[in-house]
C-alpha cells in the first residue's frame, strides 16, 4: 500500500457536484471495510441545516469556514487511524487552505465526469446553491478543473458507481 495510506488511512473524493462523490465513496468504504464519510452530510449534522440553508442563511464565505473546520475534523478522525472514504463538497479541494490540509495525508482522487453527464444528473431544481443558475454552473465547471486536477489520482467517473469504484480499486496506491 502506498505510503501516505499506511500513515494517514484517507481516501478523499473530489470532483464538480453531480460526479458521483458519495455514492462511490458509500460503495467503496464498503468494499473496502472503511467508514463512509460524507463532508456536506457532517457540516448538516454540525449545524443542523442543509447546505442550502446555511449559503442563504450565512453567505458562502461562511459556509467555507465551516467546511473547512469539518475537513480538518474528519483528518483528524483519520489520522488517529480510522480508515475512511471521505466524500467532499465541490467546491472543498478546489480551496487552497482545504488541498494544503491534505497534502500528503492520504490520496485524493478526481472523479472526472463531462459537463454533459453532470448536466443529467443535476437540474435547476436541484437544492444546490452554486446549481440555480446553469450559466454559473458551466463556467464553474470549467474554472475548478484545473484545481482539481492537483488530486493524486483522476479517474473516469462517466460510468456506473460499481465500475468507478472498480477503476479505483485497481490504481497503484493499493499495491
Ligand atoms: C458545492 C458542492 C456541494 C456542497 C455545496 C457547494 C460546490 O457538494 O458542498 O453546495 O461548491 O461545488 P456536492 O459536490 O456534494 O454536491
Amino acid at each position: 500500500m502506498d505510503n501516505k495510506l499506511k500513515r494517514a488511512p484517507g481516501v478523499y473524493l473530489a470532483g464538480f457536484m453531480g460526479s458521483g462523490k458519495t455514492s462511490v465513496a458509500r460503495v467503496l468504504a464498503d468494499r473496502l471495510g472503511w467508514d463512509f464519510i460524507d463532508l456536506d452530510a457532517e457540516i448538516e449534522a454540525a449545524e443542523h441545516v442543509t447546505i442550502a440553508q446555511l449559503f442563504e442563511t450565512r453567505g458562502e464565505p461562511e459556509f467555507r469556514r465551516i467546511e473547512t473546520e469539518a475537513l480538518k475534523s474528519v483528518m483528524r478522525r483519520v489520522d488517529r487511524g480510522m480508515p475512511s472514504v471521505v466524500a467532499l463538497g465541490g467546491g472543498s479541494f478546489v480551496q487552497p487552505v482545504n488541498k494544503e490540509l491534505l497534502e500528503g495525508r492520504g490520496i485524493s482522487i478526481w472523479l472526472d465526469c463531462p459537463f454533459e453527464t453532470i448536466q443529467a444528473r443535476i437540474t435547476e431544481a436541484d437544492s444546490r446553491p452554486l446549481a440555480r443558475d446553469s450559466e454559473q454552473f458551466r463556467s464553474l465547471y470549467e474554472e475548478r478543473r484545473d484545481a482539481y486536477g492537483l488530486a493524486t489520482y483522476r479517474i473516469d467517473a462517466d460510468c456506473e458507481v460499481e465500475r468507478a469504484v472498480e477503476r479505483i480499486l485497481g490504481l497503484p496506491c493499493w499495491k
